[in-house]
């Protein structure tokens, strides 16, 4: 793996989740690894789960990570090419990029879209750049468009239950004669977010291939057919929720008429009444969540919640992660 920005940057999403179990059970198996080497990992935006995560996951391949919050502490970076830089920022991405590259073997970035513009936002171009000006392996922490570190430990989530459920160890709930159905669904929230998230699930999911898929969302909040092409999209979230196994809960702002709240409708809420239709459905969050808006307390405190479990997996997917690069690096 060269770098870790999207489903296609892992040829086998199994062997990762299968790695990433494995680490699970022996963090420190591959201390060595990283010896000697340093991972930086740039925050334009906040972050809990996946900065403490991925450095927890660097050290335990043996690596140095340096945390760097360029958002509040750094020069403000430009990145659109041949800028005239007379307006607020301060340095460009061709000039940082490559010191990092210097100072770093791996590169972690977390970005956020304006939510002002969609080519813009689309287009990656933060991450691109970084790509093009560093010179080295590029994670992203969470970019414009996709957090692939947090589809990754959905996965791994879902396989571990499947795992639990059928006392089987087998990464690939096809063998096991069904395939699970997982449904993303929307929900409330007080102000607009990324599409992220939601995008990034489906497509993982999507990819993987492993599951039925459904997507249920209000009107209007359709998601870009390049990462849900293959999963069934309702906006009857009571039809959706039939016999599910897992029940993704997320909220995102409209993606065609680009970061705009619609509806705020509190009836889009999953609770306990509403998992009653499910196959005694786990419920995941990527957090953080406001409860009682996005997330009822009935279901986050309650038995069905495994919202602990999938951030505690994060570790595990970002060491995986992280080892495949260091294996395929010869830097
Ligand atoms: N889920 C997630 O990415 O959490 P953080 O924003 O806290 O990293």
């Amino acid at each position: 793996m060269k770098h870790f920005i999207t489903s296609t940057d892992s040829t086998n999403i199994n062997s990762l989740v299968l790695k990433a179990l494995a680490y699970k059970q022996n963090p420190t198996a591959d201390k060595q690894l990283g010896a000697g080497k340093r991972m930086g990992l740039l925050f334009l935006n906040p972050s809990m789960r996946t900065r403490l995560s991925t450095q927890i996951a660097a050290q335990n391949l043996g690596m140095e990570p340096v945390v760097f919050n360029v958002g509040q502490e750094g020069w403000s970076l430009e990145f659109e090419e041949e800028a005239i830089m007379s307006g607020t920022t301060v340095e460009h991405v061709k000039d940082a990029a490559p010191i990092l590259g210097n100072y770093f073997d791996i590169l972690g970035i977390r970005t956020f879209p304006s939510l002002k513009n969609k080519e813009d936002d689309y287009s990656e171009l933060y991450i691109k750049q970084f790509i093009k000006y560093s010179g080295i392996p590029i994670v992203s922490l969470e970019s414009a468009t996709l957090h692939p570190l947090q589809s990754l430990t959905d996965i791994i989530t879902i396989t571990e239950h499947l795992n639990n459920s059928s006392k089987k160890s087998a990464p690939i709930p096809a063998i096991r004669g069904h395939k699970p159905k997982v449904v993303l669904t929307w929900a409330p929230h007080v102000k607009p977010l990324p599409q992220c998230v939601a995008n990034s699930f489906a497509q993982w999911i999507n990819a993987w291939g492993e599951a039925d898929f459904v997507i249920t969302h209000p009107e209007d909040y359709e998601l870009d057919t390049q990462f849900t092409k293959g999963a069934t999209i309702t906006h009857n979230q009571e039809e959706a929720l039939k016999d599910a196994d897992f029940v993704y809960v997320k909220n995102w702002s409209t993606y065609t008429d680009y970061g705009r709240i619609y509806c705020n409708d509190p009836d889009w809420m999953l609770t306990n009444e509403k998992l009653q239709a499910t196959n005694n459905a786990k419920v995941m969050h990527c957090l953080p969540v406001r409860r009682n808006v996005e997330l009822s307390d009935e279901i986050l405190d309650g038995p069905n919640s495994i919202v602990t479990q999938q951030a505690s997996n994060r570790v595990w997917a970002a060491q995986a992660v992280l080892a495949e690069i260091l294996e395929g690096s010869g830097k």
